[in-house]
């Protein structure tokens, strides 16, 4: 494998918004090529510790060879974060980030089929270890559930004219194939972005189960963070932006109960504080050096 150096998108932001301090303790719970692992080892310097997790095996060989010896690399899906900073010994932590998607390497190099730019089998599995393919969902579902995952994963609005010409052309082995045919399902509507972008980003969210995944760890990070500690997440589509921007919503309220309750019974008291009161985006200059950041969004909150 080539290695890929991934630029770190809104990296100055990033360790300003966790507050990175020397000494700290910090988690990377998407470390990709490390490129943001590294900028919060360099600014936590001296004897800060950094705990980074990723599902991807060949993410997390990069990052060793980019990182210095003595932080903690795991294998393994944020889903399981609390657990992982349990085994680990590592809570609590003065910053959790996420940094959403795939990386550059992933897109470019993996051969797993993430873009429609390179010709590889239908894949897309971050981890050898998930057992659905892109190419299972695209050859076995049937047209109605496949219509509904390409409009709500895809946000798709020709979504089931696609499942429509996939269900007849089918077995599709390979991102061309796909792409092909999306483009010819919606020939009348070109605009802008490719015609395809949509149907790969929903397979992927769909193998991949990345908002349900997104949901689960956003839950464990109040529990891990120190007061004051900070969380981070970048996100880089609207699907994935919402989940982030409702639990820091709920979690920096008080109480949850329905309108018109006069007394509360839920109980609820704000666990974080709201740091970003609109997102942080790249700006004009970074875009230009790294046009792969041009979607993402930064939202921070604090531990109260
Ligand atoms: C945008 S890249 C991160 C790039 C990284 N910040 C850097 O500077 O190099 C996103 C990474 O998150 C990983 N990832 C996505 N979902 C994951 C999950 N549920 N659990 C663990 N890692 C995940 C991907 O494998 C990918 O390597």
């Amino acid at each position: 494998m080539v290695a890929v150096v991934h630029t770190p998108v809104l990296g100055e932001e990033v360790v300003q918004y966790l507050r990175v301090i020397p000494g700290g303790r910090y988690i990377d719970c998407t470390l990709g090529s490390g490129g943001h692992a590294l900028s919060i080892l360099r600014r936590s310097s001296p004897g800060g510790q950094l705990l980074g997790i990723d599902a991807d095996p060949e993410a997390i060989e990069l990052a060793r060879a980019a990182l210095p010896g003595g932080v903690t690399l795991v294998n393994a899906n944020f889903a399981q974060l609390e657990i992982i900073a349990s085994i680990h010994d590592f809570k609590p932590v003065d910053g959790i980030l996420f940094d959403l998607g795939l990386s550059s390497m992933q897109l470019s190099e993996s051969g797993r089929g993430f873009s429609f730019s390179h010709d590889a089998p239908l894949d897309m599995r971050f981890s050898p270890d998930q057992k659905l393919t892109a190419a299972d969902i695209v050859n076995t579902y049937s047209e109605s559930d496949l219509a509904r995952l390409l409009f709500q994963y895809g946000e798709e609005p020709s979504s089931r004219r696609i499942a429509r010409l996939i269900v007849r052309r089918r077995p599709i082995q390979t991102t061309q194939q796909l792409a092909n045919l999306v483009r010819e399902a919606v020939a009348r509507r070109l605009g802008r972005i490719h015609p395809a972008t949509r149907t790969f980003q929903a397979l992927r969210i769909a193998v991949n189960q990345e908002l349900d995944n997104l949901s689960a760890a956003l839950r464990q990070t109040v529990g891990l963070l120190r007061t004051g500690g900070r969380l981070v997440v970048i996100s880089y589509h609207s699907l994935e932006d919402r989940p982030v921007k409702q639990f820091l919503a709920q979690e920096s309220r008080g109480c949850l109960c329905p309108p018109g309750r006069v007394v509360c019974v839920c109980g609820h008291s704000p666990t974080l504080k709201l740091i970003t009161k609109k997102v942080v985006r790249p700006s004009e200059a970074e875009i230009a050096r790294n046009p792969r950041g041009r979607s993402a969004r930064l939202r921070a909150a604090e531990r109260i």
